[in-house]
C-alpha cells in the first residue's frame, strides 16, 4: 500500500472512498460536516435525532454519492468528543475504519483530516489503517499478504497552503513505524517450531542485511566463551542451542555512546523443571516478544534513518524441562561472576537479561532500556492496560513517560526501592532467582539491577501487554507487537540522559 499526500478539495477528488473525520456532535453539524450534510439530504442531522450516529469514537456512517462530491462513497468517521481527541483518536478510528469492506475492497482512498491537518494526527491515521488491517493468518516475515486490505493507495489530502512535505514525511513515517510494529506482531505469534534460537538469528540476519543494519550471532560455543553463565543454564534444557543477536545501527557520528536496547528471546517457556501448568502454555510462544521489539526497532530505526547509534542484544533461547536442564537448587555463575541460586527454573527470562546487561558495559553506553514478558505478576499491576515500569534516572524515565504519551503506548513508573533488591539474596549465594509472590515484577527489576552498569537504566515488563486479549480498534486480537512505537519514539526524541 502506497501512502501518499494530494492537494485537492475533498470534494473533487475522484477515489473509491473518502474518509471524513468529525468530533462528536448534539446539534446540526457545523463547517465541512455542515457541507456533508446538506450533500447527503441532511442524512447526518437525521442519523443524530435516530442516535445512529454523532461523531462518537469508533462510529462510522458511509454516505454513498453525495451531491457535488467526485468519490464513490464517504465514509465519516468519528473522533469522540472534541476536548479529548488527540493523535490517538486518528489512530483508532483509522482503525474501525480499516475492517470496513467499504475501504478494505477498494483501490483508491483518501483521508480529509479538515481543521484536523497535523503531522501528528496524519502519522497516526496512516498507522491506524495498517494496524488495524494486520490478520495473523499468515505469520510468516516479509509477506504482506497479512494485511487485511487490498487498498493500493491511501492519499492526504492538504490545500495548496498547508504545504506537502511534512505531511508526506509523517505519512511516509507512519507506514514505516506500523509495519515496524506488524513485524514484531508477527515474530512474536511465530510458533516455537518455526522460531527456535537459530530460525530467529537466520531471520534477523535477513533482516540486517534488508534494511542495512549489522547483525552478529554468537553460538553456543561463543556464548560459553563469553562465560554468558545465565543463558547457558536456561538454554541447557533443550535441544536446541541458544544464541546471542548483536544487532547494530549506525548514526551520524561513529563515536558517540549507543543506545542499548535489551530484548527477552525466550523463544518457548515451559517453566523448565518447574513445570508451568499446561493451560495457556502455548501462549509462552510469546515470550520472545520483548527481543521481537527490539529487533523491529531497529528495522524501523534503520528505515527512518534515526540519526544515533543504536545497539540490540538479544539473548535467545528455549526454557525446557529433560535430563540437562538445570534444577531447582543449582547454582550458577553468571559472566559478571556473581553466583545465583535457582530457585524456580521458571524465573528464566532475569537470568538471560542478566547477561545481556553485563554484555552492555562492552559499549559503554549512554543508556540501556531493556524490555520483556518478565513476570506474570504484571497481570496484578496493570493487567492489559499498560506496562509496569522502572528506571535509576530521571531523565530516561521522563523520556520513556513522554513517548508514551506520544505514541498511547501506556507505561507507568513503579518504585525501585532497596527493598525489592533485599529480597534477591541468598543465604548460601550471591543472589536468588525468585523473590517469591510479593511484588514479583519488582524483585525481578531488583534482581536486574544488580547487572546494571554505571549508566542510566530502565526496565519495562510487557508480560500481558504482548497480547491483546479481546480486540480493540488498531490492535486485532492476539500478538500486539506492544513497544515498538515506544521504543522508535525514544530513540527519535532522544535528549541526553
Ligand atoms: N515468561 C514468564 C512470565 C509471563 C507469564 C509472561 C505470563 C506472560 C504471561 C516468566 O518467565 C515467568 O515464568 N515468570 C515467573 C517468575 C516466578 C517464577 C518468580 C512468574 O511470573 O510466575
Ligand atoms: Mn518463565
Ligand atoms: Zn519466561
Amino acid at each position: 500500500m502506497n501512502v501518499q499526500v494530494t492537494a485537492s478539495r475533498p470534494e473533487d477528488i475522484a477515489v473509491d472512498t473518502l474518509v471524513v473525520f468529525t468530533t462528536s456532535y448534539d446539534a446540526i453539524p457545523r463547517g465541512a460536516m455542515k457541507s456533508l450534510d446538506d450533500a447527503s439530504g441532511n442524512i447526518l442531522s437525521t442519523l443524530l435525532d435516530s442516535e445512529e450516529f454523532s461523531g462518537a469514537s469508533g462510529e462510522t456512517v458511509t454516505l454513498y454519492r453525495p451531491d457535488g462530491y467526485s468519490c464513490g462513497r464517504v465514509i465519516v468517521a468519528g473522533l469522540g468528543a472534541k476536548q479529548d481527541v488527540d493523535a490517538d483518536s486518528f489512530r483508532r478510528a483509522m482503525g474501525v475504519v480499516s475492517r470496513m469492506k467499504g475501504i478494505r475492497s477498494v483501490g483508491r482512498a483518501a483521508l480529509s483530516f479538515d481543521a484536523h491537518l497535523e503531522p501528528a494526527n496524519v502519522g497516526a491515521a496512516v498507522e491506524g489503517y495498517l494496524l488495524g488491517s494486520f490478520k495473523l493468518l499468515n505469520y510468516k516475515t516479509g509477506d504482506d499478504s497479512s494485511l487485511d486490505t487490498k487498498l493500493e493507495s491511501l492519499e492526504i489530502l492538504v490545500d495548496k497552503k498547508s504545504g506537502a512535505r511534512k505531511f508526506e514525511s509523517a505519512a511516509e513515517r507512519g507506514k514505516i513505524i506500523a509495519e515496524g510494529q506488524i513485524l514484531a506482531r508477527r515474530l512474536s505469534a511465530t510458533p516455537a517450531n518455526d522460531l527456535t534460537p537459530k530460525k530467529y538469528a537466520k531471520e534477523a540476519q535477513r533482516l540486517a542485511k534488508e534494511f542495512g543494519f549489522s547483525c552478529t550471532v554468537l553460538d553456543e560455543k561463543a556464548i560459553a566463551k563469553e562465560k554468558m553463565g545465565g543463558v547457558i543454564a536456561v538454554g541447557q534444557g533443550s535441544a536446541e542451542p541458544p544464541r546471542f543477536l548483536i544487532l547494530e545501527h549506525k548514526g551520524r557520528n561513529d563515536k558517540q555512546a549507543p543506545i542499548v536496547l535489551v530484548g527477552k528471546g525466550v523463544t518457548f517457556d515451559t517453566g523448565g523443571i518447574s513445570l508451568k501448568p499446561s493451560l495457556n502454555m502455548h501462549e509462552m510462544k510469546q515470550d520472545m516478544t520483548g527481543s521481537a521489539v527490539v529487533l523491529a526497532t531497529l528495522v524501523t530505526a534503520a528505515r527512518l534513518g534515526v540519526k544515533r547509534n543504536i545497539v540490540g542484544l538479544i539473548p535467545a533461547t528455549e526454557n525446557m524441562p529433560s535430563g540437562t536442564a538445570i534444577k531447582p537448587g543449582d547454582i550458577i555463575t553468571m559472566r559478571k561472576g556473581k553466583t545465583v541460586e535457582i530457585i524456580n527454573t521458571d524465573a528464566e527470562g532475569r537470568l538471560i537479561l542478566a547477561d545481556a546487561l553485563d554484555y552492555a558495559n562492552k559499549y559503554k553506553p549512554q543508556a540501556v532500556i531493556d524490555i520483556a514478558t518478565l513476570t506474570g505478576a504484571c497481570l496484578f499491576i496493570l493487567g492489559y492496560a499498560g506496562a509496569p515500569f522502572v528506571g535509576n534516572n530521571s531523565k530516561l524515565t521522563d523520556l520513556i513517560r513522554e513517548a508514551a504519551a506520544n505514541t498511547a503506548e501506556r507505561v507507568w513508573e513503579m518504585p525501585l526501592w532497596d527493598d525489592f533488591k533485599q529480597a534477591m539474596k541468598s543465604d548460601i549465594a550471591d543472589l536468588v532467582n525468585s523473590g517469591g509472590r510479593p511484588a514479583g515484577t519488582l524483585t525481578a527489576a531488583g534482581f536486574l539491577s544488580n547487572f546494571v552498569g554505571d549508566w542510566p537504566w530502565a526496565h519495562i515488563d510487557i508480560a500481558y501487554m504482548d497480547m491483546e486479549p479481546k480486540g480493540t480498534p488498531y490492535t486485532p486480537k492476539g500478538a500486539s507487537g506492544f513497544g515498538v512505537r515506544l521504543l522508535v519514539d525514544v530513540l527519535a526524541n532522544w535528549k541526553k540522559v
